[in-house]
């Protein structure tokens, strides 16, 4: 399974913090905002991933991440001329992707929460069996967001859920389930988005691409609970909120939350010597001295 991490868009919700900086570089708290998707990413097993960002901040985030052999992952990159829409991603990926299954991130999506690994390990399942997965948080303002309109009487964290439509922020809401920016699709994903039409306001819409796969009933969905949290850090408001988040789980359990290199470490994909090394790059910083502790084994989980 490969996985496409998007992080590209103008930001202009988030004016004039994001006038010259990425805002997927944005701080969450004490970490670049992008750590977080690419650690629920490399949570669902994904070792080879392809960034995609705008022409200005694709190189930065290269600086970040390199090839990504210090996590034991193979990053790659490639550059969104105009955010034309997320569908796009897939036809940008093409050759990465190849005859592979692929989940999508989007690079201002946060998720934590217990249990995330055995839902995303099924949402793979189902991407080997020809099935796209989409995975479903109850919101306050659906209006906001893509929106899954569900079987009656559904609601908590049932599986198997059946979806009986998707819509693109529409005025009048069929539920209160957001379509979080988190997607699985099976092998083939670039040859359907080449199908995409623009939508009415010009977008190549991920909606539409998941509309494809429910009419030809391939799309399943996850509901994410209550004891879950997942964020859309791309205004100010939502982006407090996550600092904030981050701020009181990393305060309250003493320890950091989304760290990629202790992923990466405790999944065997690095040595004890290359964490030691990125502890290293990350100086007397808390990420660091966190690294260090993970290293010396004073967290023991
Ligand atoms: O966050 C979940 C929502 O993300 C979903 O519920 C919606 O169905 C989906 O359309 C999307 O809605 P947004 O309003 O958040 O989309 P936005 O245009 O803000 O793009 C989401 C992220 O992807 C954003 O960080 C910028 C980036 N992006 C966006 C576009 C359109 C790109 O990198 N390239 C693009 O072409």
């Amino acid at each position: 399974m490969k996985g496409i991490l998007l992080a590209g868009g103008a930001g202009t919700r988030l004016y004039p913090l994001t006038l010259v900086t990425s805002k997927q570089l944005l701080p969450v708290y004490n970490k670049p905002m992008i750590y977080y998707p690419l650690s629920t990413l490399m949570l669902a097993r994904i070792r080879d991933v392809l960034i995609i960002s705008t022409p200005a901040d694709t190189p930065r985030i290269r600086e970040l991440f390199g090839d990504g052999a210090a996590l034991g992952m193979h990053i790659s990159y490639a550059v969104q001329e105009k955010p034309e829409g997320l569908a796009q991603a897939f036809t940008i990926g093409r050759d990465f992707i190849g005859d592979d299954s692929c989940a999508m991130i989007l690079g201002d999506n946060i998720f934590y929460g217990n249990g995330l690994y055995h839902k995303l390990e099924r949402a793979a399942e189902n991407a080997g069996k020809g099935s796209a997965t989409i995975f479903g948080y109850y919101v306050e303002d659906p209006q906001r967001f893509g929106v899954m309109e569900l079987e009656k009487g559904i609601g908590g964290d049932e599986k198997n859920i059946r979806v009986l439509s998707v819509e693109e922020k529409p005025k009048n809401p069929k539920s209160n389930y957001a379509v979080v920016g988190l997607y699985f699709y099976p092998p083939g994903v670039s040859d359907m988005a080449d199908a995409v039409q623009p939508s009415a306001r010009g977008e190549l819409e991920i909606t539409t691409l998941n509309d494809m796969y429910l009419h030809e009933g391939r799309l399943q969905a996850e509901l994410l609970g209550r004891g879950f949290t997942w964020i859309d850090a791309g205004t100010f408001d939502s982006l407090r909120r996550a600092t904030d988040f981050v701020y009181m789980i990393e305060q309250n359990q003493g320890m950091a939350i989304s760290a990629p290199e202790e992923i990466a470490y405790r999944f065997g994909w690095i040595s004890g010597e290359q964490l030691a090394e990125s502890a290293e790059r990350y100086g007397k910083s808390p990420y660091g001295e966190h690294l260090r502790a993970v290293l010396e084994d004073r967290i023991v989980l």
